[in-house]
This record gives C-alpha cells, structure tokens and sequence, in this order.
C-alpha cells in the first residue's frame, strides 16, 4: 500500500484532532506541519507519531520543497480560498475544514479548480457522516416521511466563551451563523435532500461585533416552510425535526432519533409520550470520520467523495441570512 503523505496547514485548535486521526490511519503519515506561530508548530510535531515531520512557517515554500499527496487546511476561513486554490494548483487532494470560503464565487473557483486538477476537495462536515443522519437520509429518500411539510433546527452551544479572535471578526467569517450555523445548515440539506431557497433572519450580536444568536425563517425547495436558530451562549443541545404527511423525525444532540407516525399526531401525551419512544434501530450504519473518509478517497481515487458544492450552498444560504437580518426583510438565496 503505497503510503500517503500528509500536510497539515493550521496547528491551532483543530490540528490536535486532526493529527491524531492520521495517526489512526493505517498508510497515511503527517509529512509536513505549517503555522505561523512557531510555538503552535513545535506542539502539533510532538503530537505526531512516527517519522518526525517537517516544520515550517511559509506555506508557499512547503508546497514547493514538499512531495505530499494531501493538505489539510486548518487555517481560519478568510485564508481558505487562496491557500487551498494553492493546495490544488500544485496537484494535491484537499480537505480543508469548514466554513470552506467566505464567499459563494470563491467556492465556485475552487471547485472548477478541483475538477480541473482531477483532484478530490473535501469539507470536513462530520455530522451527516455518522450512522443516525446517514440512517435518516435515507429514511426520507425512501419516502418513509411521506411528504415533508415543516422542517425546523435549533442550536445551542457555548460558542460565545470559546472564541478566538478571528471567530470575532466579521470579515474572516466570524459569527455563529457560519460556525456552528454552517453545520446545521448543511445538515439540513443532506437529511431533508431539499435545499434552502429563501431566508429572513433576525440577529443579535450580544457585545461581540458579530451575532452570537440568529432566528431565522426558511423555505425550502416546493415551498415547504421551516425554521433555523443559533444560540451562542448556552448549554450543547440541538433539535433537528421534521414533520411528514407520514411520520415525524425528531434528531437529537445525543444522536437519538425518534419516530413518531401519524396516527399519534391526534394523541394528546401520555399516549404521545408512549408513543415518542426511541426507535433508533440497533443497528444504524457505523459513523464515518471525515478523515477515514478523505483518505478512503484519496486512496481509490474517488472523486466523487469531493463535497465542496455542498459548502458553496452553505455559503450562499449564510449570506443570505446575513443580507436578510441587515435588510430586515425576506431574501432569495443564490
Ligand atoms: N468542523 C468543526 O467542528 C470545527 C471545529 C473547530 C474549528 N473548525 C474550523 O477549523 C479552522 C481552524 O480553526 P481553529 O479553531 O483551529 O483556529 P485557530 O485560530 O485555533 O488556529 C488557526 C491556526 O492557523 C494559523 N495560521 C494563521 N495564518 C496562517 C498562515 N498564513 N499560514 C500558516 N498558519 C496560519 C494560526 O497561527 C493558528 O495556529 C476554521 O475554519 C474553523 O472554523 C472546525
């Protein structure tokens, strides 16, 4: 097996558990470490197992001294787009962490780019990768939901005390809405299969200059109506529900999925709280890393394993949602 050298752009506070799943990956090593702060650097090397990596603190000159097969992007969003466009004019595959661009064009380049190189670009989306949203996608593509009719989302976790500083910075991406916003809204697009085409939004920044809690009403492909909340500061808890002419869904922050037909939409509870009984079946798929999943690619050359349109309709739906609270009016998405 021929092994796969890995580059790793970024060694903040993702790097430690991103090192740490290429460790875990049998065939693939961390090659090459960058960052601009060199503290951060000598942290991240002494995480790596195996032959020690190189250490650098210019990322133009690793990508032309280095032979590696992959970069991995860990660098804050504003500095995504030229560093991965870089990656992939220099033949590399690329998973660069989420949110992929500040804005929907730049997406749009790197993924013409990526067709262009024949190389695979991936957003590191961990969630629709595990078992119980992989096991209710396909619950709703097989129809099991009947038709959808509500689709509704609520977030909360303490982002608001963990910032750095250019999570602060609304010109770097900074706010909820494209941190933990992002991952919500992609998930909602990958178990619903129905993209968000309209959006109005209220914010509230608290004391950050960005919003730290968003509210915002959706509507969906069809016209089916929905809702999406990001709480900045509270306990990890998350809510995703969606009602069908048949059964409802309801996914939960400790991947507990209920199903709930209709014939007991009329009951009021307790009969509807026998009826809300978790029904996970026991066997959900196994949950996926995005790391496993990159390499996997990368090493059968699957290109179809690249996801980044899925991050240009993040992108395009955050801006939307940004426009709308602005605006203070409902805006088409796109
Ligand atoms: N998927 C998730 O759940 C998740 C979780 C955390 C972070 N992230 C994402 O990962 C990315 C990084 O986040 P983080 O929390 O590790 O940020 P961080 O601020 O902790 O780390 C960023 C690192 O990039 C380095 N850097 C900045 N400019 C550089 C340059 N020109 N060249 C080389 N290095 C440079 C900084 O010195 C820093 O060490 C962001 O896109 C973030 O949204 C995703």
């Amino acid at each position: 097996m021929k092994e796969i050298k890995v580059g790793i752009l970024g060694c903040g506070s993702a790097a430690a558990w991103h090192i740490d799943a290429v460790n875990r990956e049998p065939g693939s090593r961390v090659a090459a470490l960058c960052d601009i702060d060199p503290p951060r650097l000598r942290k991240a090397a002494r995480l790596v197992r195996g032959t020690r990596p190189t250490l650098d603190d210019d990322f133009v000159a690793l990508l032309r001294r280095e032979e590696l097969d992959v970069l991995l992007v860990l660098t804050p969003p504003a500095l995504h787009h030229p560093q991965v466009r870089a990656a992939l004019d220099r033949g590399l595959h690329v998973l660069c962490q989420m949110p992929l661009v500040t804005d929907a064009d730049e997406g749009r380049d790197l993924v013409l780019r990526a067709v262009k190189a024949g190389k695979i670009l991936q957003v590191a989306y961990p969630f629709p990768l595990k078992g119980v949203y992989r096991w209710a996608s396909d619950l709703i593509a097989d129809g099991k939901l009947g038709d959808l009719e509500h689709i509704s989302a609520r977030l909360s976790h303490n982002w608001h005390g963990a910032t750095a500083e250019w999570q602060r910075n609304p010109q770097s991406a900074g706010g909820i809405l494209s941190d933990s916003g992002g991952h919500l809204i992609d998930l909602l697009h990958v178990v619903t299969g129905s993209r968000i085409r309209e959006v109005a939004c209220f914010e509230d920044r608290l004391d950050l200059p960005v919003e730290t809690f968003a509210s915002s009403l959706l509507r969906f492909d069809g016209g089916r109506i929905g809702t999406l909340t990001v709480v900045g500061r509270g306990p990890y808890l998350w809510q995703i529900t969606v009602v069908g002419s048949k059964a409802t869904l309801v996914l939960d922050h400790v991947d507990q999925a209920r199903l709930i037909p209709a014939r007991d939409y009329d009951h009021a509870p307790p009969a509807a709280g026998r009826s809300q009984r978790n029904l996970t079946p026991l066997k959900l798929p196994p949950d996926v890393t995005p790391m496993g999943h990159f390499l996997r690619a990368v090493r059968t050359g699957d290109l179809h394993a690249s996801n980044a349109e899925r991050a240009i309709a993040v992108a395009l739906v955050t801006e939307a949602l940004h426009r709308a609270a602005t605006e203070r009016r409902a805006v088409k998405v796109g």
